[in-house]
């Protein structure tokens, strides 16, 4: 079933969690995912971002997402996640997302204002939920391994997110305090007191965007102060390629669905890991 991204929020609020966000931009990880949030019974986020055009389109994998979304009896947001433009946003709409990210972070502060703004307005009109992101995050989510670095001089400032959000109306919102996109090539030092900082001054949940790599600790600290949803794709992808490369080398494998099979298996049992690691109380 789908629930809205305010009622996931709400959940995750009410039970000390973060929401597990993970992207699916290949139909293996969308089983793998389904099945995990399907047997761990909390609310899980099921996301395709723009940059995953150059791969696989959301015409062709959003359908699929919200058929099988829609079906299962557990809860389901459907979110559009990195939405470069408002063209994109409405296409994600049009399929049926039901949840929307404009990335308007690395935009000049006005622009990014208005063009949030813009986009709080359409999903509004659908009754749709807005992530907002100030700050800018480093790395991608395509696997380039040329970066990784988090750069402290580009943090979400308190004082300028509660005045972003003000102004734009968001329900939730990504920020930069340590974490950044695809594989760390420096051991991660999250800002735990800027969380608490940007959760108090703003009073939305904020999103953690980068959620491979991390410790236990540290998602249980980040949900403390603040973090309620965490979106999560590098590391599941890395697994669901060596579980790829460990079937094909298989004797006894001759045809492909042998390995899609195994790569589904992979991405169940490593996203119902992470959903375990952002409970905890449990
Ligand atoms: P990772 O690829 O680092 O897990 O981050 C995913 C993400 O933030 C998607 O928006």
């Amino acid at each position: 079933m789908l629930i809205g991204l305010d009622e996931a929020l709400r959940y995750a609020q009410k039970n000390n969690i973060a929401i597990a966000a993970v992207n699916t931009p290949y139909f293996e990880g969308l089983l793998g995912t389904i099945a995990a949030a399907e047997k761990a019974g909390v609310p899980v986020i099921l996301q395709h971002a723009q940059v995953h055009e150059s791969t696989l389109s959301i015409d062709d994998i959003g359908p699929a997402m919200l058929a099988l979304a829609t079906r299962s009896e557990a809860p389901f947001v459907l979110h559009v996640d990195h939405g470069e433009d408002i063209d994109y946003i409405a296409r994600g709409l049009d399929i049926g997302f039901n949840s929307v990210m404009i990335d308007g972070s690395t935009l000049p502060y006005e622009e990014n204002v208005a063009r949030t703004t813009e986009v709080v307005k359409l999903a509004k009109e659908r009754g749709v939920g807005v992530e907002g992101e100030l700050g800018v995050m480093t790395g991608n989510e395509n696997g380039d391994p040329s970066q990784g670095i988090a750069d402290e001089t580009l943090y979400t400032e308190p004082a300028q997110a509660k005045e972003f959000v003000e102004r734009t109306g968001v329900t939730a919102l990504a920020a930069s305090f340590g974490t950044v996109h695809g594989m760390y090539h420096q051991e991660p030092k999250l800002n735990y007191e800027l969380i608490e900082q940007l959760r108090d001054a703003t009073g939305v949940p904020i999103v953690m965007h980068g959620g491979s790599g991390l410790s236990l600790d540290e998602y249980h600290r980040s949900i403390t102060r603040g973090v309620r949803k965490i979106n999560y794709y590098t590391y599941a992808a890395k697994a669901a390629l060596d579980a790829a490369l460990r079937a094909a080398d298989e004797p006894n494998t001759i045809l492909f669905p042998k390995v899609a099979k195994a790569v589904s298996a992979q991405v169940e049992s490593d996203v119902a890991e992470f959903i375990q690691a952002l409970r905890p109380g449990a």
